[in-house]
């Protein structure tokens, strides 16, 4: 049961822009009146759109009749909402101490130099996204990252590049 789940497309991706913005303004008429309910709004709008971007914040700050400044304010104030698009997976290289005294940024540099991006930015073809984290608890087989999901540990940078052909 569990792997159908899985396989399943999931059919959000072939959502319209229009159906979207529907769906947000739901959430927006579901939480106007509740406590917090911007931030909720917000995580929940970026859960359906994927980012927060200026006319997302833009037809928040209407529905709610609120200024767009008020909106953006919050947007930029917390860093688990983004304004750009994110990629299809999330690569999250470790930073930690253990990581990063054994070639984490080694790691980030082929990387960058491999999908074209800095950290926190978006391969062109929308792919995957650059991250850092802090220790993730496999310090002893370090340097590691995460694809979604997925731990690798003692990462060589030569093998990059077919590890990501698996996306
Ligand atoms: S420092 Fe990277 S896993 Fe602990």
């Amino acid at each position: 049961m569990d792997s159908q789940v899985k396989t399943k497309t999931c059919a959000c991706k072939n959502e319209s822009e229009e159906e979207k913005l529907r769906r947000i303004e739901e959430v927006i008429e579901e939480y106007r009146d509740r406590e917090g309910s911007l931030i909720q709004i917000l995580h929940l709008a970026q859960g359906i759109y994927g980012s927060l971007p200026l006319k997302v914040q833009q037809f928040i700050a209407e529905r709610l009749g609120i200024p767009l400044s008020k909106v953006s304010g919050v947007v930029s104030f917390y860093s688990f909402f983004t304004t750009e698009p994110r990629g299809e997976n999330t690569i999250r290289v470790c930073l930690g101490t253990a990581c990063y005294v054994r070639g984490g940024k080694k790691i980030i540099e082929k990387l960058r130099e491999l999908l074209g991006v800095e950290v926190g930015g978006t391969s062109k073809d929308g792919k995957f996204t650059l991250e850092v984290m802090r220790c993730i608890g496999a310090c002893g087989l370090a340097p590691a990252m995460t694809i979604n999901d997925k731990v690798y540990k003692q990462v060589n940078p030569d093998k990059l590049s077919s590890i990501l052909e698996q996306y």
